[in-house]
C-alpha cells in the first residue's frame, strides 16, 4: 500500500536527489525579471552606450525619445528595465509601464498613479520630503487614482488628468530632473481606437523634461506612423537590438550555471560541451530560446535522472519548445471554438460577430456567445470601432493560424 504522505515526501526528495546528480542547487533557467540585479545580464554595450548618451542630452534640455526594437525573446523588456533602475539611481522620475495590459483610456491614469506611487510616496506610504509643501494636493490626486478602476469609474475627466500631471512635471519636480517614461510592448498602441492617445503624445512628448523610450516589435515606428505620423518627429531614434554574439551566448549560459552549482562542479556542468554548442547554434542569440531550451533539458534530465545533459536531451528539449504558445492555445479550445478562431483567420484575423456568423451559417446569438468565451479567456481582442465591435485574434492565434501553410 501507498502511504500519500511518504509518496510526496519521496517523490519530493527524489527530485532533490536528481538535482544533485546534476551538480545543481536549483534550476538557473527560470525566467525572472531583472529587477535592477544586473548579475545575470550580459552583452549590450552598444545599447547601453546609446541610451547613455540620450540620457546625457535629456540632462542638459536636448530630449531625443526612443524606440527600442527587437524580435521576440531579444531582450527588450530587460533593456527598459535596467533603463527604468538607471533612471532612479539618478534621481529621476521614472515610469514602466506595459500596453498591452492597459486600455488607451486607462493610459495616462495609470501613469498618473505609478508617477506618485513609484516617485512620491515612500515605502512607508507618506510623502517623501522634499515634496511635502505639495502634500495636500499629491494627496488629493492619488486618492482619486486608488478609486479609479476600469469597473468603477469615477469622474476624472481628461483635462482634469491633464492638469494634474501638469501640476506634478511643473510645480512638483525639481527642474534638474527628468520623468522618464516606459512604455513596453508599444505596437498595442498602433490601431485605430489608439489614435487619440496617439495625439496626446504628440504634445506630451514635446514637455521639457519628459523623456520616453518605447520598446516593440521591428515594425513599431511603421505602425505607429501609419495611424498617427507625427509619431516619427516624436520618436527619432531607434535602437535596434540584433541577437547575441556567439560569446555573449555561452557567457549567459555559464553566469546562471555557475550561479547554481554546488560544489566541485565544473565551468557548464551539467551540460556536456556539444550540448552547449548546440544549444548556442540553434538559439541563433535569441536570449530567451537560450534560457528556455536551457530550462527544458534540466528538466528532461530531472526525469531521466542522468547526471549529464547530451546533444540527445537538448535535441529532445527542442522538440517540446517547438509547440509554439499559439498551437497550446489552439489545444486548449472547444471544437466550437476552434472553428470560430480558425474562422476569424479566414475572414483576415478580425471580424465582427454579424460577419462571423454570416460566413459560418450560424445564429449571431450562439456567435457572441463562443466570442466572449474566446474573448474572457484571453486569446482574441474586442475593439469598438464606430457602431461595430471587432473581434481580433491575439498574436499567438495570428501566429499558428495566418502563417502556417498547412
Ligand atoms: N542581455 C541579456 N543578458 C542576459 N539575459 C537576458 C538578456 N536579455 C534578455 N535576457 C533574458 O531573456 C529573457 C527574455 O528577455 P525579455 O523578456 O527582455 O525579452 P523581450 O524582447 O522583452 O521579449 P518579448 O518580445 O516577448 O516582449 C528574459 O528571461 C531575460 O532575463
Ligand atoms: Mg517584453
Amino acid at each position: 500500500m501507498l502511504d500519500p504522505i511518504d509518496f510526496i515526501y519521496n517523490s519530493a526528495s527524489a527530485t532533490k536527489n536528481a538535482m544533485h546528480r546534476l551538480k545543481l542547487k536549483t534550476n538557473p533557467f527560470s525566467e525572472k525579471p531583472i529587477r535592477g540585479n544586473t548579475k545575470f545580464f550580459v552583452g549590450r554595450t552598444s545599447e547601453l552606450r546609446e541610451i547613455a548618451d540620450i540620457f546625457g542630452a535629456a540632462q542638459y534640455g536636448s530630449v531625443v525619445n526612443a524606440a527600442i526594437v527587437g524580435t521576440k525573446g531579444i531582450g527588450k523588456s530587460s533593456l527598459l528595465n535596467i533603463i527604468y533602475y538607471a533612471a532612479k539611481k539618478q534621481g529621476h522620475w521614472a515610469v514602466e509601464l506595459t500596453a498591452s495590459q492597459i486600455t488607451p483610456r486607462q493610459f495616462l491614469i495609470q501613469v498618473l498613479y505609478n508617477l506618485i506611487r513609484e516617485n512620491l510616496i515612500s515605502i512607508d506610504g507618506t510623502i517623501c520630503s522634499e515634496y511635502i509643501k505639495y502634500s495636500q494636493k499629491i494627496m488629493e490626486i492619488y486618492r482619486k487614482l486608488i478609486d479609479y478602476g476600469d469597473r468603477t469609474p469615477v469622474h476624472y475627466p481628461r483635462e482634469r488628468i491633464e492638469r494634474d500631471f501638469d501640476f506634478l512635471l511643473n510645480e512638483v519636480k525639481e527642474e534638474d530632473k527628468l520623468c522618464i517614461i516606459l512604455v513596453d510592448e508599444a505596437d498595442q498602441f498602433a490601431k485605430k481606437s489608439c489614435l487619440s492617445l496617439l495625439q496626446f503624445f504628440h504634445s506630451f512628448l514635446y514637455e521639457d523634461g519628459i523623456l520616453a523610450f518605447f520598446a516593440g516589435s521591428p515594425t513599431l515606428m511603421d505602425d505607429l506612423t501609419k495611424i498617427s505620423p507625427a509619431m516619427r518627429d516624436r520618436i527619432p531614434k531607434i535602437i535596434n537590438m540584433p541577437p547575441l554574439s556567439k560569446e555573449e551566448s555561452y557567457d549567459l549560459i555559464m553566469r546562471r550555471l555557475e550561479d547554481a552549482h554546488i560544489g566541485n562542479a565544473k565551468k557548464f556542468d551539467p551540460f556536456t560541451d556539444a550540448a552547449i554548442d548546440k544549444i548556442v547554434e540553434e538559439c541563433d542569440g535569441i536570449p530567451r530560446k537560450i534560457i528556455m531550451t536551457c530550462s527544458e533539458s534540466i528538466s528532461i534530465a530531472l526525469k531521466k535522472g542522468v547526471s549529464k545533459i547530451d546533444e540527445g536531451i537538448v535535441k529532445m528539449a527542442m522538440e517540446v519548445l517547438g509547440i509554439s504558445v499559439g498551437h497550446q492555445i489552439l489545444n486548449h479550445l472547444t471544437p466550437a471554438q476552434s472553428k470560430i478562431v480558425r474562422a476569424l483567420a479566414e475572414l483576415g484575423g478580425s471580424s465582427t460577430v454579424t460577419e462571423l456568423a454570416k460566413y459560418l451559417g450560424n445564429s449571431p446569438g450562439t456567435i457572441g456567445t463562443h466570442l466572449s468565451d474566446i474573448y474572457e479567456m484571453g486569446y482574441i481582442y474586442k475593439e469598438r470601432n464606430g457602431n461595430n465591435v471587432y473581434y481580433t485574434l491575439s498574436k499567438e492565434l495570428m501566429d499558428v493560424l495566418m502563417n502556417d501553410n498547412d
